[in-house]
C-alpha cells in the first residue's frame, strides 16, 4: 500500500534556553494514503507539535519524515514549502480567516499565495464554495457567518490546492454538536474521496468516524489501531504498554515538571514556576 507519509523515530525538542522541552520523543509511524487517523492525548502530549511536523510547518529535532516518498531533511526551506502546498491542505479550530476578505477571497488566499488568482481560479473557488453548502455566501465575510460556516470556507480553502492530504487540528473544537457533525460528515466525504486526513481531537464521539486512533502520552505513542466499543484494537506496536488497557483520557494534567520530558542545563537557574508557565 502507498504511504501518504511516514514518520521514523521523530523527536521535536523546543530549546527555550536553560530548559529543552522534548514534545515528540521517538514517535514511528505509517500512515496509507486514504488513512483517516484521529490522533488524540492529553493536553500538552505534543498532538499539535505532530500536526505541524507533519504540515511541514516545522522541521524535526531528529528522526524523519518522509512525505509522498521524498525524505523531507533533504528539501531546502523552498522545496518543503512547495511540497507543503501541493500536496497538503490545513484546517484549524479557530478557522483562520482573513476578516476583511469575502467568502470566495478567504478560498483563495493560498492559491494568491503560489501565484495570484486567475479568473479560472475563482471559479474554482466558487465551486468549491457550493461543495461545502456557501454558494449564498459567496461574498460574505467571516463576522457574517456562524462558526460551522467559517469552518466550511476553511475546509474550502484547505481543498484550493487539491491536496492528498489534510491536516486538522481539532477542526470541530468550537463547534456546538449539531454543527460539529456537519463538519465531520464533510471529512468523512473527503475522506471519501480518497483523500488522507490527520486530524487532531480532544473527543471521543469525533475519534469514532475516522478509521482508526492514534494516542500520544507525554510525546511518545502508546497507542495506534481502532477503538470499538471501548475496546482498542491495537495496529502497530504499543510503546507504553501499562496505557493500553484502556484509552488514555483525552484531557488530563500537563506533565509533571520533573519528568524526563524536560532536559534542565544545570548552568542556568530554573525553578518549578516556570515549567507551569510553559505548559499553559
Ligand atoms: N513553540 C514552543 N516552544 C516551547 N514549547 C512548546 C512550543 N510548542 C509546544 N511546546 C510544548 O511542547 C509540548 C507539546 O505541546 P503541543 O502543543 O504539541 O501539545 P498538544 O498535545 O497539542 O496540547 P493541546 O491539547 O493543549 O493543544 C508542551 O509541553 C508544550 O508546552
Ligand atoms: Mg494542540
Amino acid at each position: 500500500m502507498q504511504l501518504a507519509a511516514e514518520i521514523r523515530d521523530l523527536h521535536k525538542y523546543y530549546d527555550l534556553g536553560p530548559v529543552v522541552v522534548k514534545a515528540l520523543r521517538g514517535v514511528t509511524t505509517e500512515f496509507p494514503q486514504g488513512d483517516f487517523v484521529a490522533i488524540m492525548g492529553a493536553s500538552g502530549s505534543g498532538k499539535s507539535t505532530l500536526l505541524n511536523v507533519l504540515g511541514a510547518l516545522d522541521r524535526p529535532t531528529s528522526g524523519q519524515y518522509i512525505l509522498g516518498g521524498q525524505d523531507t531533511s533533504q528539501l531546502n526551506d523552498d522545496q518543503l514549502s512547495a511540497i507543503r502546498n501541493q500536496m497538503i491542505g490545513f484546517i484549524f479550530q479557530s478557522y483562520n480567516l482573513i476578516p476583511q476578505f469575502t467568502v470566495i477571497e478567504n478560498i483563495g488566499v493560498p492559491l494568491q499565495y503560489m501565484r495570484g488568482v486567475r479568473a479560472s481560479e475563482e471559479d474554482w473557488c466558487v465551486e468549491l464554495a457550493e461543495r461545502v453548502g456557501l454558494a449564498d455566501r459567496l461574498d460574505h465575510r467571516p463576522t457574517q457567518l456562524s462558526g460551522g460556516q467559517q469552518q466550511r470556507v476553511a475546509i474550502a480553502r484547505a481543498l484550493v490546492n487539491d491536496p492528498e492530504i489534510i491536516l486538522a487540528d481539532e477542526p470541530t473544537g468550537n463547534l456546538d454538536s449539531e454543527t460539529e457533525a456537519e463538519i465531520m460528515q464533510v471529512l468523512v466525504d473527503l475522506n471519501a474521496e480518497g483523500r488522507t486526513i490527520l486530524m487532531v481531537t480532544h473527543e471521543q464521539e469525533v475519534a469514532k468516524l475516522a478509521k482508526r486512533q492514534l494516542h500520544l502520552k507525554d510525546g511518545m505513542k502508546v497507542f495506534e489501531g481502532v477503538v470499538r466499543d471501548g475496546q482498542m484494537i491495537s495496529d502497530g506496536e504499543v510503546v507504553l504498554a501499562d496505557d493500553a488497557d484502556s484509552p488514555p483520557s483525552p484531557i488530563s494534567a500537563p506533565p509533571d515538571a520533573g519528568s524526563d520530558l524536560y532536559e534542565v542545563d544545570d548552568s542556568g537557574s530554573t525553578d518549578g514556576a516556570n515549567f507551569n508557565e510553559w505548559n499553559e
